[in-house]
């Protein structure tokens, strides 16, 4: 079947979805860390994350958190609804890691007393600024409503998450979010969009402190495709047939 592709970004590619208003992700195995500067690729993650990320939208959509998720269509594709991005990157942190931990002089691991919401202007071109909520409204990126939704709705899902992820004997140390707008007639609605997994979410073994996600990759620790099909496995979405169904694009359905 022939569809038009939209967009290829860095994790994904879009493709016009099958009914109007719909685009399908397909993830794809590539890996990039520290804005592109660093590339690989991360055998069976596009797999992995599409398993993951669908079974987290969908037990967000279960609490009542609005996603663009509606139902996943192979091994590495998952129909969602098009929305137009907001702009802003939101992270959640509740344990100092990564660029903040270096911003702050803050030891990596260090807990932090709340959960910060953080925003980050979303061009490639600048590097992903942090920027404040001044910046972000006059610039026009979203109203001084949406970041109040928007705030709400990511410490809704630190919650939610994080308890999800110590049943698993994982510890969400930080993860970001990205949402869109999805029209309606006249009415607008904010909707949690992209994706959610391993590559998108610091997650450390609550037991070991192990990096469980895309650190692997960005600091050379090797067992990444391990990490990302024990965090499947924990989450009881490894594919059916193990291992064996997660080899790459040749296996797509
Ligand atoms: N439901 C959706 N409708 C439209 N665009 C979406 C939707 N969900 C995610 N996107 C966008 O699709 C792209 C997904 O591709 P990918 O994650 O590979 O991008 P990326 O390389 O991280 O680039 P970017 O800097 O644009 O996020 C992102 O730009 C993301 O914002
Ligand atoms: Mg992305």
């Amino acid at each position: 079947m022939r569809r038009r592709r939209l967009y290829e970004g860095k994790g994904k590619v879009l493709f016009e979805g099958p009914e109007p208003g719909t685009v399908v992700q397909y993830f794809k195995d590539d890996a990039t860390a520290f804005n592109g500067e660093k590339t690989g690729t991360i055998t069976g993650k596009g797999v992995l994350n599409n398993r993951i990320s669908e079974f987290l939208l969908s037990r967000l959509n279960d609490v009542g958190i609005p996603t663009h998720f509606i139902r996943r269509l192979n091994m590495r594709e998952q129909l969602v609804r098009e929305v137009e991005i907001v702009p802003v990157e939101v992270v959640v942190r509740n344990v100092a890691a990564g660029s903040f931990a270096k911003r702050f002089g803050v030891e990596d691991g260090t807990p932090l007393p709340r959960a910060i919401v953080e925003w980050y202007y979303k061009s490639d071109a600048l590097n992903d600024p942090l920027v404040t909520e001044e910046h972000i409204t006059s610039f026009g990126w979203a109203t001084p409503q949406d970041l109040d939704e928007m705030m709400q709705v990511a410490l809704r899902v630190n919650d939610f998450l994080s308890g999800l992820f110590i049943g698993c004997g994982l510890r969400l140390v930080d993860f970001k979010l990205e949402f869109g707008r999805l029209w309606e007639d006249e009415d607008m609605r904010l909707v949690l969009a992209d994706e959610i997994s391993p590559d998108s979410c610091r997650l450390w073994d609550v037991e070991s402190g192990e990096r469980m996600d895309k650190d692997r990759f960005r600091k050379d620790l090797g067992g990444v495709e391990e990490a990302y099909q024990e965090v499947a496995r924990r989450l009881g979405v490894l594919p059916e047939a193990g291992p064996t169904d997660i080899q790459g694009p040749t296996v797509m359905q």
